[in-house]
């Protein structure tokens, strides 16, 4: 054939392609999400199988692991005990509390970890929503902004490099901005879940952690998040999100899940200079992970083509429970 465009020449050699490819993917993009209870023994997660509810000690141990790999920031997710759970989720604040604790050992073993809370009340809450549920049955919003602001303060008194609200309450941002800055943390960052969907992807996270909402209050507990988390139907409504959080003061935003939400991440990148970030979930991994073990796909391939997907959509950096197996494989080359 007489052809003047032949765009197969671009893919001819595994050099060629390397000078043609558009997205690369690399272990200083990725967040290691890291749960830890208190408890001296490391439990695995059935939920989210090779993942581990850490002690304190095995957290530290796993986020060395990681930080050898490259991967070089974690997340930190406490299950609390129901014990310490109330209504207003007040253990949140508690200084001596789980995840100061973890925070502290953390930064003491690894100081060049970036170490990133989750602020919401969920884990706390006895009726397993991210803020305060009122007499009325509402998750109320000012009274919710008002303890996770004394929440991600507590978290910047024991290190925190930055703090990330997951909880979609209106304000929380430009709240958390005054308050750790009144209280000195100017350089605590805000990592905001700006577009956070109300999704079933998250199960087996609520499973790892015990935090799904509860019903058998005397008053009524809202049986899901949707009166705060985002209808998985919109997009537009993402971006007038993400032009909230740039006013408040949010130095990176976020699109939760990642894969089924592209779109979302793409036009959150098209619409503002922040650094975006996207968060692979409890539900992705584990549709990965059992496919894998169904010997239909290759976990390595499966995974490393998710990621880059999330990179090509827009993200600069990923959230996922893969970090360190992804940075062992780039380094496998
Ligand atoms: C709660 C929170 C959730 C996740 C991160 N922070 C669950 C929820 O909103 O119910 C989900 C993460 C995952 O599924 O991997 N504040």
């Amino acid at each position: 054939m007489d052809l003047n465009e032949r765009p197969r020449r671009n893919r001819r050699t595994p050099a060629i392609r390397a000078m043609a490819r558009e997205t690369r993917l690399d272990a200083g993009q990725l967040i290691y999400p890291l749960f830890v209870h208190d408890d001296a023994a490391d439990v695995p997660l059935e939920s989210l199988p090779g993942q581990t509810r850490w002690s304190l000690d095995g957290l530290v141990a796993e986020a060395g692991r990681a930080l050898a790999l490259g991967v070089d920031k974690v997340v930190v997710f406490p299950k609390i005990d129901d014990a310490l759970k109330s209504r207003k989720g007040k253990e949140a604040t508690n200084d001596a509390g789980l995840v100061p604790q973890a925070v502290r050992a953390l930064k003491a073993a690894h100081p060049g970890l970036c170490v990133i809370t989750d602020v919401a009340l969920d884990p706390y809450s006895s009726d397993g929503h991210d803020g305060v549920v009122n007499d009325t049955g509402e998750v109320d919003n000012d009274a919710s902004v008002r303890r996770l602001v004394l929440q991600a303060v507590c978290h910047a008194k024991a290190g925190a490099d930055l703090v990330s609200p997951s909880d979609m309450m209106d304000g929380r941002v430009g709240a958390i901005r005054e308050a750790l800055d009144d209280a000195g943390f100017t350089g605590v960052g805000i990592l905001s879940y700006t577009a956070k969907y109300a999704s079933a992807y998250y199960g087996p996270f609520r499973g790892a952690l015990d935090s799904a909402p509860r019903s058998d209050a005397a008053y009524d507990v809202p049986a899901d998040k949707s009166t705060y988390q985002m209808d998985p139907a919109n997009v537009r409504e993402a971006l007038r999100e993400v032009e909230a959080d740039e006013d408040e003061g949010a130095d990176m935003v976020m699109v939760k899940p990642a894969g089924p939400y592209l779109d979302v991440v793409r036009a959150v990148r098209e619409h503002t200079q922040l650094p975006v970030a996207a968060y692979q979930v409890s539900g992705e991994y584990l549709m990965i992970k059992a496919a894998a073990q169904s010997g239909w796909v290759d976990e390595k391939a499966v995974v490393m083509e998710s990621l880059l997907g999330i990179r090509r959509a827009g993200a600069d950096v990923i959230l996922t429970y893969f970090a360190p197996q992804v940075a062992a494989w780039l380094k496998e080359g």
